[in-house]
């Protein structure tokens, strides 16, 4: 069976207020993301998952959805979407969009209908408890901290948002909110969309007795509460495989039939609990395509720490299940931030070895827009936060959330190219020295460094499909070897992730294919291999010699 195309591709995730802002209003939109798709399949990347755009009041910037048929306004319009879709088609780049179906927004009509009478036909849609003055368990809202429990005095009931107050939770046992998300990924999938990820979809079951949480020592980000009843209930996986069901029976691009495998599923589950996360792909692998491996944004810069991750991850795996990985997202600071060195040589160095890393272990990488060109976070001043967590927890919060999410830093005009003067969030004070513009055609840049990498990807197959196997190395390089049996190809990965000198053992003779202090091409000798500080080497092993036949006798 060939792979599916979610296997072989390189994700790359855009926040669509924050790329590129094509009228000038100061906020990202999808005609904005369509004059970039150039840029983006120069990039070489496959898939891009872009974050919600459906019409929202954006308390949470759209991960509160008003319609989740529509495009909001600020973004543009329907059509605006299919000009987006049939652009990056054209060009091969596959779309998923973000679904949020654990919770809407206050204002969807759906919970406008229920707040308004117990007995509205929309009030079981959602999670309610008898307002006895007081919350009827522990249980948090996660960007409030406080209670999760809302007083709706028309109905004298709370609801539950464990996010904000503006983000009410579905009850997904309801059939009623399964069918109705189900038809509404049937709809996307009609306009040629190739999947979605899936906001927080292992908390769209809670316990059904809303029993309180037990203690727990870890305080961020779990507010010392085990999450043994808010999220994490078994009965999700059941959910999984429907929504899988939808995705295998949704009609083919271009009229045939679906294959399996062509529309992908992405869960963000388990933020802290690799275990768990690697159960929701399904123990037949018939559930999510890929539960978001969220490992690698916890680790500390160190060789050791990444591939006990990995080992751990790839040990998880239920057999067909396939791996992937991500250093950064519209959550997190960036990873060239939380890897940052006292000088910068350093810190760029690292960043190289982080998207080494990324695009040649075995697994899916995902990539978050500005990652390639090197944008760092920074702390804003209070007056420009806008992200609900950053807002509440100032001054204490590490940075909020808007520092990783700046305007996307295309060139070195007022604006950075964004789109205008006036962004929405202001621009990293780095952006004259680092912008796509400034970097591409340099080729020591990080953005050429990525493409570099994302087309060697594309041209190796043992890169993305070959087996993994760790290779001996000194203490402070990640090494493996990447090999396809089948096509008799194997690929030696050394990653220095040290400023100092390492080694690596190198199994054959072998040539350089890409390399941070070699040239491509350079033949390395069988044995030690001697690597300079945060050095980078992937390098394609000669295939052992076959014995030759022996001459026919006359
Ligand atoms: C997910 C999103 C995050 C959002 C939250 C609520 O964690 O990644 O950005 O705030 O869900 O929808
Ligand atoms: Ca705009």
């Amino acid at each position: 069976m060939p792979r599916p195309w979610w296997e072989d591709a390189v994700f790359y995730q855009i926040y669509p207020r924050s790329f590129r802002d094509s009228n000038g209003d100061g906020i990202g939109d999808l005609a904005g993301i369509t004059e970039k798709l150039d840029y983006l399949a120069w990039l070489g990347v496959d898939a891009l998952w872009i974050s919600p755009f459906f019409p929202s009041p954006m308390k949470d910037f759209g991960y509160d959805v008003a319609d989740y048929r529509g495009v909001d306004p600020m973004f543009g319009s329907l059509d605006d979407f299919e000009r987006l879709a049939a652009g990056a088609k054209a060009r091969g780049i596959r779309i998923v969009l973000d679904l949020v179906a654990n919770h809407s927004s206050d204002q969807h009509p759906w919970f406008v209908e229920a707040r308004s009478s117990r007995l509205s036909p929309k009030h079981s849609w959602y999670l309610w408890t008898q307002d006895t003055g007081k919350p009827p368990n522990n249980w948090k809202a996660i960007f409030e901290l406080g209670s999760a429990w809302f007083p709706n005095p028309a109905t004298g009931e709370r609801y539950l948002g464990t996010f904000t107050r503006w983000q009410p939770e579905f009850d997904w046992r309801n059939p009623e909110v399964r069918r109705a998300f189900y038809d509404i990924m049937r709809f996307w999938y009609g306009l040629g969309v190739d999947g979605f990820r899936l906001d927080v979809a292992t908390a769209y079951l809670k316990d059904a007795r809303l029993r309180s949480n037990p203690f727990s020592w870890r305080a961020n980000p779990d507010f010392f509460q085990k999450h043994l009843y808010d999220r994490n209930q078994p009965g999700v996986h059941e959910i999984f495989a429907e929504m899988r069901k939808v995705a295998d029976e949704a009609p083919g691009v271009g009229r045939r039939p679906s294959l399996p495998g062509e529309r992908v599923l992405i869960g963000e589950t388990h933020g802290q609990d690799a275990e768990l996360a690697a159960s929701c792909h399904g123990k037949r692998a018939d559930e999510l395509h890929m539960a978001f491996n969220f490992d690698f944004l916890n680790q500390r810069w160190k060789a050791k720490a990444f591939k006990t991750s990995a080992e751990r991850w790839y040990s998880l795996m239920p057999i067909g299940a396939w791996p992937n990985f991500t250093l950064s997202n519209h959550d997190r600071p960036r990873h060239i931030w939380r890897y940052r060195a006292r000088d910068p040589e350093t810190t760029e160095s690292r960043a190289k070895v982080a998207a080494a890393m990324l695009l040649t272990l075995r697994g899916t990488p995902f990539l978050y827009y500005g990652e390639e060109i090197g944008m760092g976070c920074f702390r804003l001043p209070r007056k420009a936060l806008r992200d609900p967590l950053g807002v509440k927890t100032w001054p204490l919060g590490y940075l909020g959330r808007d520092s990783e999410r700046t305007p996307m830093q295309w060139d070195s005009t007022p604006g950075a190219g964004f789109g205008s003067e006036e962004p929405w969030l202001p621009l990293n004070p780095d952006w004259r020295e680092r912008s796509a513009s400034a970097q591409r055609g340099r080729s020591s840049s990080l953005l050429e460094w990525y493409r570099a990498l994302i087309a060697l990807r594309r041209a190796v197959p043992a890169l993305r499909g070959g087996s993994l196997r760790w290779t001996p190395a000194s203490r402070d390089v990640l090494a493996f070897e990447r090999a396809d049996e089948a096509a008799g190809e194997r690929v030696a990965v050394f990653l220095n992730f040290a400023s100092r000198a390492g080694h690596a053992a190198l199994a054959e003779e072998a040539a350089v294919l890409l390399g941070s202090a070699r040239k491509e091409g350079r033949a390395l000798a069988a044995g030690d291999c001697a690597l300079g500080p945060n050095e980078v080497l992937i390098a394609r092993l000669k295939p052992p010699l076959k014995p030759r036949p022996e001459p026919r006798q006359l």
